[in-house]
């Protein structure tokens, strides 16, 4: 018996088990492979509030305020467990002609006013900032603000600095079946064992939805697979993560690009495809010509967890014990450590004033509001 049952170990849940054994939670959690090896381990690391929202929504401020609290949690977490997890900052966005620049621009205009900095830049202050870049490259916005951190490490830092506070965490131990009692959910049976606690927390990404059927509770979360491939052979080409239209490139430490990632509808299908791992390397030469000659030393997928509005779920599920903790889509690395520390607070405090009500797993129960 625990006081918190946490479904899942990837970012969030780790980054959960993580915030509440801190504060004390005796906290278990069950991961059915490996911590960290799903839609975690499928990321570039990009912590791109701006990046990826194209429209002034509750995500981006959440965003915002977990781009803030990033290089803190770096810190204690390096103090935690010894080892760095390469946060670095630096995202240029760029276009290719008229309509992209366009596109840009209006983003821009808007974007610039919420409180980072942002630089608007011609093709060839592109290509000062980055020398490889494609001189059909006509328009960029640089964020030297936005960052990205090493999706993996950061995964494996929370899951060890969660077990140094006494959370245990069990891995190749999926949900068998689960246990009812006077309404409620008491546990699960998993692994030939039983586990209870009070109160269950749902983190279990692009299968989310599944588990949340069988305990009863209609949460709609579904996979979007996303490809990506690491490109090296030679010295990195690029300083800063570069996007453009069709994807992205971010340079890791160890010198490889990290290019993705493709978004599909694939059901739960997670290897790569032979098209998918083309697009990908095509997108990243268009962008970096250099990188058409690079090494692809491997190609990997995992399937992120989408919503139907592309919001997350996160809060306590009402009339259940269970809290929602998932559906972070695209922005999983970014709001995991942040959502770690509301689902906290959430639990520990009865205090869920943090989590934007476009966030609450209630929202998509009620009546769709007319927008006449
Ligand atoms: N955050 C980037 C992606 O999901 O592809």
């Amino acid at each position: 018996t625990s006081d918190v049952l946490i479904s899942g170990g990837g970012i969030i849940g780790c980054a959960c088990a993580y915030e509440l054994a801190k504060r004390g939670a005796r906290v278990t959690l069950l991961e059915y492979g490996k911590t960290g090896m799903q839609a975690t381990n499928a990321a570039a690391g990009l912590l791109a509030p701006l990046g990826e929202s194209g429209a002034p929504t509750a995500i981006l401020r959440a965003g915002m305020r977990a781009l803030r609290e990033y290089p803190a949690l770096v810190a204690e977490l390096r103090e935690r467990c010894g080892f760095d997890v390469e946060l670095r900052d630096g995202i240029l966005k760029v276009a290719f002609d008229e309509d992209e620049s366009a596109a840009l621009l209006r983003r821009f205009s808007w974007q610039r006013e919420l409180g980072l900095t942002l630089d608007w830049l011609d093709g060839a202050m592109c290509r000062e900032l980055e020398p490889r870049l494609s001189e059909r490259v006509v328009a960029g916005v640089f964020s030297p603000q936005e960052a990205w951190v090493s999706n993996q490490l950061l995964a494996l830092a929370l899951e060890r600095a969660a077990r140094s506070y006494g959370a245990v965490i069990h891995e190749r131990t999926p949900v068998a079946r689960i246990r009812r009692r006077g309404g409620r959910i008491a546990g699960v049976a998993a692994g030939g064992e039983i586990y209870e606690a009070p109160v269950i927390v749902l983190a279990a990404g692009a299968r989310s939805g599944q588990i949340a059927a069988r305990m009863g509770i209609v949460l709609p979360v579904f996979p979007v697979r996303g490809q990506m491939v690491a490109l090296g052979g030679m010295s990195a080409p690029i300083r800063h993560a570069v996007w453009g239209r069709e994807g992205y490139l971010v340079p890791r430490a160890n010198g490889l690009v990290f290019a993705g990632a493709t978004v599909e509808h694939a059901g739960f299908r997670r290897r790569t495809t032979k098209a998918g791992v083309r697009a990908m390397r095509r997108m990243a030469a268009t962008l970096v010509p250099q990188l058409a000659a690079a090494t692809m030393p491997f190609e990997w997928a995992g399937l992120r967890p989408g919503t139907p509005d592309g919001m997350p779920f996160i809060g306590p599920i009402a009339d259940t014990n269970v809290v929602a903790a998932t559906g972070h889509y695209r922005n999983g690395i970014l709001l995991g450590p942040l959502t770690g520390k509301l689902v906290a607070a959430g639990i520990l405090d009865g205090d869920w004033s943090g989590v934007p009500d476009e966030f609450s797993p209630e929202r998509l129960r009620a009546p769709i509001p007319s927008t006449a």
